[in-house]
């Protein structure tokens, strides 16, 4: 925390002009925005110089530091090696949902806060809440206990950790200076080191449906992310991964539970396992497990008994049927030939439109609500053929739906696919 104190005109005009911020300033100037003393106004504006001008790696680190200092940090006393992983947020992305008890059933615990859904990605606490009973809210001394007995917690980041980012989120949502690799990067870590875990692998989207559309985009964001872990003492490791189209078949929120669950019973789609095993393997290395091979753990049964008990541990009934949609839509192909696209962000804003996501915090979700899709690309359809189910308690909201997919679904004579590759893109380690 900084002792000196600088006026806030002063800090805007360095950045406003290019100029590097010093450490003192950054500590004044979030210590001060998180208790009042720098206005909404002054940091909107200091947001856009930064937005605009940008920040070297120093001025990420200790902003990102600067920012978990605005709150606690979690003191988790657990008798295994923790490790976490996070996800720049896709659509279809439920891997978090097999991903925590497999990698907890290999010997590691994993503490994972997450978030809700806001906009055309799911949140993961959506996702859970629809399964009866099963509850968001834990004590600090709930999530060690069940990290050191079940070894995988999945439920709401306390109120406590990096204040000033929530602040500073909200305010960048509404001033458009959200897309900002300085201050998406230090929003993301400051959350994830005051959690306290010492390993993070971050899942890092790439595509239609994610924050960062290029690859380019992307590996700069991994990389600022990787050294942001790397300057606070966390080892971290970033992968690289494709968000064109959605992860699996489901979107929604029961609807990525049932298909998780298939996952962790030894079924499910290619990409979910595949992302999930390689996502599990950087943690597991990262915890000191390497040795331990993630896909005969996933066959072998025990991440699904390592579930059940992280649902229950949490009030839940993981055998309690799901909740089920009253009207169901079937998007039919209207042609033969390949499927060669079914963009990410259509499918996502669907899904949001039917009910499964929030226009504002504190909104509420429709558990049933979502699309199921019955194809990838690359598949070959005929004309007439469902391939999609759009799944809704609120029939009204299908046609803002069905326009949410236009020009979403392309079915084409051949397969013009630039890559047509794996979900895992590239890896990046410090
Ligand atoms: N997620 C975050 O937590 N922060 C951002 O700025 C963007 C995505």
């Amino acid at each position: 925390m900084g002792t000196e104190s600088f006026a806030a005109v002063d800090v805007i005009r360095t950045k406003r002009d290019g100029g590097r911020l010093s450490d003192a300033q950054i500590a004044w100037v979030v210590d001060a925005y998180t208790n009042g003393v720098v206005a909404e106004e002054q940091m909107s504006a200091l947001a856009m110089a930064i937005f605009i001008r940008g920040m070297d790696a120093q001025e990420i680190a200790r902003w990102t530091g600067a920012m978990i200092d605005s709150g606690e940090r979690l003191a988790l006393d657990v008798d295994r090696p923790t490790v976490d992983k996070h996800s720049t947020g896709g659509v279809g992305d439920k891997i978090t949902l097999p991903l925590a008890p497999l990698v907890a059933a290999c010997g590691a615990a994993v503490p994972q806060l997450s978030g809700r859904g806001l906009g055309h990605t799911g949140g993961t606490l959506d996702k859970l809440e629809s399964i009866p009973g099963w509850r968001a809210e834990l004590s600090t001394a709930e999530i060690a206990a069940q990290l050191n007995d079940v070894g995988a917690v999945v439920c709401a980041a306390t109120k406590g950790l990096a204040p000033a980012d929530r602040k500073l989120y909200a305010l960048r949502d509404v001033t458009s200076t959200v897309e900002s690799i300085p201050l998406i990067a230090s929003s993301i870590m400051s959350k994830k080191i005051a959690e306290g875990s010492a390993g993070l692998v971050l899942d890092v989207k790439c595509g239609s449906g994610a924050f960062m559309k290029t690859r380019d985009q992307a590996r700069a964001l991994a990389r600022t992310l990787v050294e942001i872990g790397t300057a606070h003492g966390v080892a971290t490791t970033a992968l690289l991964t494709d968000m064109s189209t959605p992860l699996g078949y489901a979107v929604g929120n029961a609807v990525e539970v049932a298909e998780s669950v298939d996952v962790l019973r030894g079924g499910g789609p290619a990409d979910v396992i595949a992302l999930t095993v390689a996502l599990a393997r950087e943690m597991l290395a990262l915890a000191g497990l390497s040795e331990v091979d993630p896909a005969a753990v996933l066959a072998s049964g025990r991440a699904y008994e390592t579930w059940v008990r992280m649902i229950r541990a949490q009030g839940g009934d993981p055998e309690a049927p799901l909740p089920k949609p009253s009207h169901i839509h079937v998007f039919e192909a209207g042609r033969d030939g390949i499927l060669t696209t079914l963009d990410a962000y259509a499918v996502g804003v669907a899904a949001w439109r039917l009910g499964a996501g929030r226009a504002r915090p504190g909104d509420g979700v429709q558990y049933a609500a979502g699309v199921l899709c019955r194809a990838k690309p690359g598949d070959r359809v005929t004309a007439g053929q469902p391939l999609l189910e759009l799944h809704t308690d609120t029939p009204d909201a299908v046609p803002s739906a069905l326009a949410a997919l236009d020009g979403g679904v392309v079915i084409s004579d051949s397969d013009n696919r630039p890559t047509a590759g794996d979900v895992v893109l590239e890896t990046i380690r410090p």
